[in-house]
């Protein structure tokens, strides 16, 4: 029998957290072989449903939980943890502004980080998903500085998956036959939803998304739809995402936990050592692959102009909240970076340092080489990995990179083709129809 391994829930009574206690005690993150014991934390307000929620995990009669500990202590809830999902977070209410929900949300970040430092095993992987996210998680990793920051990660799954649901559903596919859509950046409506990697099998033949889907499309309704998905569900629900919330949040501790599988890609929000223009020592959502627990950021991906135009502006928006969260926790301006974790960051190469300067514009060859006439596509893959792109390892031990790829995605890209299956216009991707929808993607 395995050892009991203890998983700590903030927010636990929450919206988002009760969707995901049923989740994990059925073993859908850890496995069908792995005891758990779930620490639920909430508030002292929130006590009693606490104890509700308590009383229904017992009768789930889960055979997976072998023990529930119910608390608004952090030294309880965070007690010896080998993982943490961190829900709990004040939600804006009327009249709030931004930068009062950041306020408040950041104070309570770093009580966490502060708490997972002193209570939780120091291989713990913490999985934030209170909002915002990304900055949540930098002030957190940045109070727990005795943990690698390495092992926190904000959530950018939900996003992911929406994306690759807006795909499936827009060419007509199940979700399953759709791989390697990703989103860069912030979880806001900055965010990149990039579909210029991914792949789908249409009638058993697998194809590059780039080849069913025109341009116009991948650049305008597709990235709309996705970034402002959460805003169309509060309309209807007038609450937030829960269940495809929860359910992210378990595909994206699953994927970190067991890994992904070969030539597949996977979002995360993981601290930036500045690829891809993206601000070095921000919570930035890259590609990434994951081995024996550890994430890699996806390596020689060539960007258009437009992507990356897009990639300074939520940059430019991480920035800022870094800026005014640091100022906040560290009483002015602190960079997140005082503490030294586990190595040193590679530097970011020098035409990203210059791209990350001032002016959010990408430099004039880049502007060049886009506007290229692309080259003709290579004859279709049989295998549905149209990206080879390598991988960067966040750990000084990084095994030899693989070859890298001078992989053109974006800047080969022919003209769209006509034999495209079903292929949308634009505006004809509405209504979406995904609410009745998609089935869980397959897991490893
Ligand atoms: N990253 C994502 O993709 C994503 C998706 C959906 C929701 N979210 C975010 O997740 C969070 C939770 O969403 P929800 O719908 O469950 O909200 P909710 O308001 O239903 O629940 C919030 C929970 O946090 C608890 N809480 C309040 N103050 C706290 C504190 N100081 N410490 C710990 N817990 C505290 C509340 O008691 C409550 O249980 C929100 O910030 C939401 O924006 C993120």
């Amino acid at each position: 029998m395995k050892e009991i391994l203890k998983v700590a829930v903030t927010g636990a009574t929450g919206n988002l957290g009760y969707s995901l206690l049923g989740m994990l005690g059925r073993g859908l993150v850890f496995g069908m072989k792995q005891p758990i014991q779930l620490n639920l934390f909430d508030i002292p307000q929130q006590s009693k449903m606490l104890e509700a929620s308590v009383m229904e995990i017992h009768d789930c009669a889960l055979p997976l939980v072998k023990n529930v500990v119910a608390t608004s202590d952090l030294s309880v809830a965070f007690k010896d943890i080998k993982a943490a999902f961190l829900v709990g977070s004040v939600p804006r209410s009327k009249g709030m502004e931004r930068k009062d929900l950041l306020a408040k949300n950041v104070l309570i970040f770093k009580e966490q980080g502060e708490a997972l430092d002193k209570h939780a095993c120091k291989d713990v992987k913490v999985l934030v998903i209170g909002n915002p996210a990304n900055t949540n998680c930098l002030v957190c990793s940045h109070f727990a500085s005795t943990i690698p920051r390495e092992n926190f990660s904000a959530m950018m799954r939900l996003d992911q998956n929406r994306a690759t649901a807006q795909i499936a559903n827009t060419l007509g596919v199940p979700p399953s036959e759709v791989r390697n859509v990703f989103v860069w950046g912030n979880h806001s409506v900055t965010q990149i939803p990039y579909a210029g990697l991914g792949c789908v099998t249409v009638d058993g033949t697998p194809k590059p998304i780039v080849e069913c889907l025109d341009d116009c499309y991948l650049n305008g309704a597709f990235v709309n739809d996705v970034a402002t998905r959460g805003a169309a569900v509060i309309e209807k629900r007038q609450l937030s995402s829960a269940m495809s919330a929860a359910s992210a949040a378990c595909d994206h501790m699953h994927d970190w936990w067991h890994g992904t599988d070969p030539g597949e890609f996977v979002s995360m929000a993981v601290y930036s050592d500045g690829s891809y223009c993206s601000p070095e020592g921000t919570m930035f959502s890259f590609p990434v692959t994951i081995e024996n627990k550890q994430w890699s950021i996806v390596e020689g991906i060539q960007l258009t102009y437009d992507t990356k135009s897009r990639i300074f502006k939520t940059a430019r928006e991480l920035k800022a909240e870094k800026e005014e969260a640091m100022s906040l926790v560290c009483g002015g301006g602190g960079d997140g970076d005082k503490k030294a974790k586990t190595e040193k960051k590679a530097e970011p190469k020098k035409d990203e340092k210059k791209a990350d300067a001032k002016k959010p514009e990408p430099k004039k060859e880049e502007k060049k080489a886009d506007a290229k006439k692309p080259e003709p596509k290579k004859a279709e893959a049989k295998k549905p990995e149209p990206k080879k792109a390598e991988v960067k390892k966040p750990e000084a031990k990084k095994p030899e990179p693989k070859k890298p790829e001078p992989k053109k995605v974006e800047a080969k890209k022919p003209e769209p083709k006509k034999e495209a299956a079903k292929k949308p216009e634009p505006k004809k991707t509405e209504p979406k129809k995904d609410d009745k929808k998609p089935e869980n993607k397959p897991k490893k």
